[in-house]
């Protein structure tokens, strides 16, 4: 497939994004609270081909990230590539020589051979620890400047973060205690020596010290996205999609050909006690999925919300086929473990969403409110944000004009001690009609009723993957 076939019938939101590199102020229509103060980073994939790479898979677009800076009224917004290898590569003009997930290098095994697919670092931006950091599932944080975000560098959290561990791209903050919880899996015991795979908890203090809270060996190297927190677990729902890493490390195929979805593994959840002490395994049925929203405990069992996808495909050919215009979602859905390792699972949701976002002061606790995107790329498709309550599994949507695309929409409280609900929900969209991005602030309380405010840029970017809010204000 040539390049103009790929891109030919694609979204035109998934065109190339520009960097502002200086900031500059939004236009605002409606009138932005007084109390929503703070920055919003955004994290997305801003281009998908650079000095001859073509990238084919959703995750190969290089990082962009971006600031929406809201103060006294007003919106300031900035946006930067993350300078990863991979993006350097393209800049100088030698992007073949890329190996992304989908794509091989030219020159056949030889060439492929021991190369991990090249880091993206295009799908989170977190802060912590006055610290924003890129993520991505490929690679290791990288760490981007709070205010003017350039690239300072990769960040292995002072040497702690062991060396061939992956970092993903979804950690978890407890609103309690303020720490950074995650994972990574470090498949060279298995390709060394056939040793299991491993996946070290990480637990990153307030300080914005790491330090590795569990080691779980792993039969196979499961394509992990994403995880929970609850007050006493982190919490592993392993579906059976695996990687054959011996496979992608030849170089045969890509890494994302050499991922396969064996039902026949079940699901395995992992609960790994926070405090420490022997983790807790528990099988189910296959389970397909990619986002969890969040987990809590609830009289000794531990619930999960997460979004479940009827079929493999649903998720996994899309992000293959991401030029061809389609829908990508799943159902919100409960899973709930019991003390004696029952698992039950029961949508709350018939409608298609992902991205799924909660009040993050919830994270880890009991919470009520989800709010989800749909993700429909078809010809004048309308989208929505999609508040779901796990109550009454009552739908709230804000509907948006045909064409638009809609990203993931983040919660930000009225204060800090306001209820759950209270609040704003700031997502990224791409105007159709005007071929531009905005940011879009909407009542959380009602989703539906016309935008509070709307801070239109003066070009677009593709609404991206992930993002945080902080209260901290960047400085321009
Ligand atoms: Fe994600």
């Amino acid at each position: 497939m040539t390049t103009s076939a790929l891109n030919s019938n694609a979204h035109p939101a998934l065109s190339p994004a520009r960097e502002v590199s200086d900031e500059i102020v939004l236009d605002v229509t409606g009138q932005i609270p007084a109390e929503l103060r703070g920055t919003l980073y955004r994290n997305g994939p801003g281009r998908f081909e650079g000095g001859g790479f073509v990238a084919q898979h959703a995750f190969d677009g290089d990082g962009l990230i971006s600031k929406f800076v809201i103060d006294g009224g007003a919106v300031r917004f900035q946006s930067r590539y993350v300078r990863t290898s991979k993006f350097r590569q393209e800049e100088a003009g030698n992007g073949a020589a890329v190996r992304g997930m989908g794509n091989q290098r030219p020159g056949g095994i030889l060439a492929n051979i021991g190369r991990f697919p090249a880091d993206s670092a295009n799908t989170h931006a977190v802060v912590q620890a006055n610290r924003l950091l890129a993520l991505s599932d490929a690679g290791r944080p990288w760490e981007i400047d709070l205010d003017d975000l350039t690239t300072r560098g990769a960040c292995d959290f002072d040497g702690k973060l062991p060396v061939l561990s992956r970092f993903s791209p979804h950690p978890r903050f407890d609103p309690v205690t303020g720490e950074m919880f995650n994972f990574g899996l470090d498949f060279t015991p298995h390709l060394s020596a056939k040793l299991p795979i491993t996946m070290h908890c990480y637990r990153v203090d307030r300080a914005g010290r790491l330090h590795t809270q569990a080691t779980v060996p792993l039969r196979y190297a499961y394509i992990q996205h994403d995880f929970a927190i609850t007050e006493h677990y982190l919490v592993f729902v392993l579906a059976p999609i695996v990687l054959d890493p011996v496979q992608a490390m030849l170089g045969l195929k890509t890494a994302e050909r050499a991922m396969s979805h064996r039902p026949d593994l079940g699901t395995k959840i992992v609960l790994v006690p926070r405090a420490g002490g022997r983790h807790r395994e528990i099988e189910c049925p296959p389970l397909m999925y990619i986002h969890i929203n969040n987990a809590f405990e609830d009289r000794g069992d531990v619930v999960i919300d997460l979004v479940r996808y009827d079929h493999y495909d649903d998720f996994f050919d899309r992000a293959r086929d991401f030029r061809t215009r389609s829908v990508v979602g799943g159902f919100a859905s409960r899973v709930r473990v019991g003390t004696a390792d029952k698992v039950t699972v029961e949508d709350f949701s018939d409608q298609q969403t992902e991205l799924p976002q909660h009040d993050w002061r919830r994270t880890s606790r009991e919470y009520r409110y989800g709010y989800h995107t749909t993700l429909d790329s078809r010809p004048g498709a309308v989208n929505r944000i999609v508040k779901v309550d796990a109550h009454t599994a009552r739908h709230v949507e804000h509907v948006f004009e045909p064409g638009d695309a809609v990203g993931e929409p983040i919660f930000v409280p009225r204060s800090a001690t306001a209820a759950e609900d209270d609040g704003w929900l700031l997502t990224v969209v791409y105007i159709a009609a005007e071929h531009r991005s905005a940011l879009v602030v909407l009542d959380a309380r009602d989703p539906s009723r016309a935008p509070i405010a709307v801070a239109r840029l003066d070009r677009h970017f593709f609404p991206g993957f992930h993002g945080s809010f902080t209260s901290r204000v960047a400085a321009s």
